[in-house]
């Protein structure tokens, strides 16, 4: 039996950083943040995931002789996926996650068929569709798209799980709170297109925006020198971080409305207040640091400009997101090609979260 998966990764405009560590190390399980957050869901940068049955325990595989079939657009190019370098941690963590989802799959599927009876292993297969060295962030696509593969490997009847996904938001929910627990931002990747994250639950929020596109400009690719796991912690010692929650709180209680009314202008300036507000946690943590490259900043500066035409944003990395509507393509191609003519940009769209692409075979 085989089953393949896609789930794309998200961009946020009020952003998670900082984790409740009470929280976490209690029931609700790892990664629950200290403040809501709220993310556009994109639709091509994605992670594709296989998994096929073997006797045995779980293993990642890196060869991905049929994901190489599927190609996205990205950019202005067709992409192949590429597939990950997953460093000895970084696959130990996955695995780590296939067996947690796996552990709740009894409670997750009680009344969607129960699990499979079988105990065999998967070999996992996985791919982005992000350009290899483009600085964009996988672990929040790559946990959603490995927590809905699990689900629907060790399901009895797969089909019906798949079904369950189209047919409402309940089982979207359920295996959000699972995978936040593998990675936190990957809980916003099920559903679309705006979605806000507040303690164990992620759900859509209601919009009025424009379709819009993410524009990535992609300054730097290089291995970050401070983990998202390491800056979750480091923000907390910054001077700054007194009243960080209540300042997100209030950003978030106008974010949403903003959103549901197609306030395009409320939401851009929301967004850039929020940016220059979280990298200032690094820049001021009691040890600094910055994601930032000479890039960055020339882009950031350039921005300030049209940071009401469009939605600018940057995660923990060097590149600059300009969330801007469909409408607007040519325009904005045509101002970031000039102003950065060495850089790449990356073109992506608002998509609807994680979905099932095939499923071969069935259950033992
Ligand atoms: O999910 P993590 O632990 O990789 O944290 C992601 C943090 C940011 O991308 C910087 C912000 C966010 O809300 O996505």
């Amino acid at each position: 039996m085989s089953i393949l998966v896609r789930a794309p990764s998200n961009i946020a405009l009020v952003k998670y950083m900082g984790k409740d560590s009470d929280a976490s190390s209690g029931s609700a399980g790892p990664n629950v943040p200290t403040n809501g957050s709220l993310s556009m869901t994109l639709d091509s940068l994605c992670t594709l995931m296989e998994f096929r049955r073997v006797s045995g325990s779980s293993r990642f595989v890196a060869e991905l002789p049929k994901l190489s079939g599927y190609t996205a657009r990205v950019g202005s190019s067709a992409q192949a996926p590429s597939v990950p370098k997953l460093s000895q941690s970084g696959t130990e963590r996955l695995l780590a996650h296939v067996e947690r989802v796996r552990g709740a799959l009894p409670v997750l599927l009680a009344d969607l068929g129960g699990v499979s009876a079988g105990r065999d292993g998967w070999e996992i297969r996985s791919a982005n569709t992000f350009p290899a060295a483009s600085g964009i962030a996988s672990s929040a696509s790559s946990f959603a798209a490995v927590t809905l593969a699990t689900a629907l490997a060790g399901a009895a009847d797969p089909a019906r799980v798949k079904r369950a996904l189209g047919d409402g938001f309940e089982l979207r929910r359920r295996l959000a709170r699972l995978s936040r627990q593998g990675s936190g931002s990957s809980c916003r990747s099920f559903e679309g297109s705006f979605v806000e994250w507040q303690g164990e639950d992620a759900r859509a929020v209601k919009s009025a925006m424009p379709k819009l596109l993410d524009l990535v400009l992609v300054i730097g690719a290089e291995e970050k020198e401070v983990s998202s796991s390491q800056a979750h912690l480091r923000v907390k010692s910054s001077p700054l971080w007194e009243g960080r929650v209540s300042r997100v709180q209030s950003r978030l209680a106008r974010l949403g409305p903003a959103i549901s009314k197609g306030d395009f202008s409320d939401v851009a300036a929301i967004a850039w207040e929020e940016l220059w507000e979280m990298h200032s946690l690094f820049h001021t943590a009691s040890e600094p640091f910055t994601y930032w490259l000479p890039g960055s900043v020339k882009a950031l500066r350039w921005a300030q400009a049209f940071r009401r035409e469009a939605i600018v944003t940057m995660d923990a990395g060097p590149n600059v997101h300009f969330l801007v509507p469909e409408s607007t393509r040519d325009l904005w191609l045509s101002r970031l090609r000039e102003q950065f003519p060495h850089e790449e940009v990356l073109v992506d769209a608002q998509g609807s979260g994680a979905e099932v692409l095939s499923i071969e075979g069935g259950p033992s």
